[in-house]
């Protein structure tokens, strides 16, 4: 018997309580065992009322990021079908990183409910504090070239901010390549890192963090007019787990269109999203500085920038400051 078989029957009876002998009879063990079982249960967060005598009711799953839970109702074909799920971890890019190397499948992946050692772009730490958001990342194995890996940090924020908008009927914006903002503060950042050979990307690891129910004292000084959360915006808590499945499903279908067509395919998506193009911006590319407007994106998703003179700058790669 396991707990998975329990919480099926729990699960299928929502309207009644079911006593434990009629488990104990079903799955075949002793009624003390089920007790056990439904025990370990409510220490995972399900909130199942009753006891020996009145039988048991599911009132309530927890909104942690289970697999059982992310998968119940998931329509994926690679992402998201096999779960690592982490109370505490470092970094989950560090232990996706790890699976792959493995040999992990596409489209593993890694979740945890709190980060230690949460990495952001440019080495800096990313604060992933217990329970508040999705700290998550993803195993990729596309046949693609080193120098398109940025195509993909693209279509990454494309399919987050069309998630957190189709799910909390948002206007957020994608500041290039991929941060999402709203009213000027990050809610979510990806970081892409991956493993490659010259002409061939061997994996890639897509690391993806969303503010979901902090709460403003919640973020350390240096974050707190920078940061933002989807319950500071809503102005209530937001359930995790719809939204990392939803995620999931869209992310899947966006990277399989990328996949299948290139980039072209999902640049309208990001476009559509988008809250740099028509900004001014202050651009550091490596050791490089520059201010101008930026003014499009090009086709293999450079971002470009109109400098004082008149100049167009293709970036590649850099971190953009809006000027307001
Ligand atoms: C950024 O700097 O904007 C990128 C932040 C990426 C954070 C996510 S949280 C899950 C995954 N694991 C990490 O250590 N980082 C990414």
């Amino acid at each position: 018997m396991s707990r998975e078989q329990i919480l099926d029957i729990l699960e299928q009876n929502r309207e009644r309580h079911i006593s434990g002998a009629d488990l104990s009879r079903t799955l075949g063990v002793s009624r003390s065992a089920v007790w056990k079982q439904i025990e370990t249960l409510r220490a995972q967060g399900y909130d199942i009322v009753g006891g020996h005598n009145q039988g048991y009711l599911l009132e309530r799953a927890p909104d942690l990021l289970y697999p059982r839970e992310l998968q119940k109702g998931l329509h994926t074909r690679s992402f998201g079908r096999q779960v690592y799920h982490l109370r505490s971890a470092g970094s989950t890019n560090q232990v996706a990183q790890d699976l792959a190397r493995q040999g992990c499948p596409e489209g593993t992946l890694v979740v945890a409910e709190e980060q230690t050692a949460g990495r952001g772009r440019w080495q800096r730490p990313w604060h992933s504090p217990p329970e508040a958001g999705i700290w998550m990342s993803l195993v990729l194995r596309p046949q693609l070239a080193p120098y398109r890996v940025p195509q993909v940090t693209l279509v990454a924020g494309a399919s987050c901010a069309r998630t957190i908008n189709e799910q909390l009927g948002l206007r957020t914006g994608i500041k290039w390549p991929n941060d999402i903002v709203y009213d000027g503060r990050k809610l979510c950042g990806i970081l892409v890192e991956m493993e490659a050979a010259p002409e061939q990307v061997h994996f890639l690891v897509v690391g993806i963090g969303i503010n979901v129910n902090q709460q403003p004292d919640d973020f350390p000084p240096e974050l707190a007019d920078r940061a933002t959360s989807l319950s500071m915006i809503a102005g209530r808590p937001v359930p995790r787990v719809p939204l990392a499945r939803r995620l999931l499903e869209l992310f899947e279908e966006d990277y399989d269109r990328f996949c299948r067509s290139g980039f072209t395919a999902v640049r309208e998506q990001w476009l559509a999203c988008q809250a740099t193009i028509g900004s001014a911006v202050q651009v550091q590319a490596g050791r490089e500085e520059f201010s101008g407007v930026a003014c499009g994106l090009d086709e293999d998703g450079s971002l470009l920038v109109r400098l004082h003179d008149g100049q167009i700058r293709r970036c590649i790669v850099g971190e953009v400051t809006l000027l307001r």
